[in-house]
């Protein structure tokens, strides 16, 4: 069975399966309309969201499906202690596939390893927002006309937006991508990003402090919000909070048809007099990620059963009770999942549930 917890789970075949599907839907909505008539998607959200959860709800009523869920676990047996394997175990159930959010990293991961329906991870902690990352290679699509061989900027919060760590995962997959990471040193990509994808795939990426370094050079600006609710100390978002704001003069010596990206929502660092430019793509962004998630949510309930669809082998991955990852925001410091552990070809040792570095 497929699920979708992070990108690296899709081939580029099933990535361009879907992004042409979510074309050929934006061409016929009408077609699709009774598509999925009769089946049901659950929305588990633990965590605030406004696109994502009402997006994948749209997706699939523009399916002709139904919609089930929660968007705040403590209305939920959540709050009376059920873990996340005994909540999917339930609502699989009632539903032929589940998206979820959680601000626990790995949460989606420990609901598809006893998941009998298809799990999509709708974002987990800082960790990895992968229909975010389709919805971007959508826009990208639609409004540059490709993917290989642009120039992409990321700017702002490039340590805790699991959409950046998410999207550059995915651009790997493409060809002759550059990457600018415009961001302070508080910041930066986490290191693991940097080692792990960017270097072991020797992508061609700068880190810069401003945007008037390189804006010339970019097809697409991704800019994010400082995520205040990842802090663990106040002190230090305030002291990043307002690092970058994206103004018209700015944009001066960018590129007539370069597109500015922004996963929403904002706070301030887009003012409101870049929204009437025409290479403000954000809101066309949102409604192209209610069509990437009706192509998704379509695809994973066509694979289920199909074998050549599966889920790419693990690879490295053991359990090992003296080690223990020092993440307080991931799942296996919260509820009772065993410790595991996977070794990256370079031989660091990472938890398998969040990522983080273990030696
Ligand atoms: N882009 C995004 O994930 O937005 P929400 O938090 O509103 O879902």
């Amino acid at each position: 069975m497929k699920h979708l917890i992070d990108p690296s789970d899709l081939t580029k075949q099933e990535l361009d399966e879907i992004i042409s599907l979510a074309e050929r839907i934006i061409a016929d909505r009408g077609a699709w309309s009774e598509a999925l008539k009769g089946r049901k998607l659950a929305t588990l959200f633990y965590e605030p969201s406004t696109r994502t959860r009402l997006s994948f709800t749209a997706a699939m009523m523009e399916l002709g499906g139904n919609v089930l869920g929660f968007s705040d676990a403590a209305n939920s047996s959540v709050s009376k202690g059920e873990s996340v394997e005994d909540t999917v175990r339930v609502v699989g159930c009632f539903a032929d596939v589940i998206a979820m959010r959680h601000n626990l990293e790995g949460a989606p991961y420990v609901a598809s390893q006893v998941s009998n329906v298809p799990i999509i991870n709708a974002g987990d902690g800082s960790h990895s927002h992968p229909t975010q990352t389709l919805t971007d290679l959508l826009t990208i699509t639609r409004e540059i006309g490709r993917i290989d061989g642009i120039t992409i900027g990321f700017c702002g919060d490039l340590r805790f937006g699991r959409t950046v760590h998410s999207l550059i995962k995915a651009l790997t997959k493409y060809s002759d991508i550059r990457i600018r990471l415009i961001a302070p040193d508080e910041l930066r990509l986490p290191d693991y990003i940097k080692s792990d994808v960017l270097d072991k795939l020797g992508m061609d990426y700068r880190e810069v402090h401003t945007i008037e370094e390189v804006v010339s050079e970019l097809d697409v600006l991704y800019m994010t919000r400082v995520q205040k609710e990842r802090f663990l100390d106040e002190d230090e978002f305030d002291r990043v909070k307002d690092s970058f704001i994206l103004d018209l003069a700015k944009l001066a010596g960018a590129k007539k048809d370069m597109a500015i990206l922004h996963p929403l929502p904002r706070v301030n660092e887009i003012l409101p007099e870049v929204d009437a430019d025409p290479r403000a793509a954000y809101f066309r962004q949102v409604e192209y990620g209610k069509f990437v998630r009706m192509a998704l949510i379509y695809c994973l309930l066509q694979w289920k059963d199909d074998p050549s669809h599966g889920m790419p082998a693990p690879e490295g991955v053991f359990a090992d009770a003296t080690l223990h990852c020092t993440n307080q925001k991931c799942i296996c410091n919260h509820e009772h999942v065993a410790p595991l552990f996977h070794k990256t070809l370079e031989g660091v040792v990472r938890c398998h549930y969040c990522d983080s570095k273990i030696r």
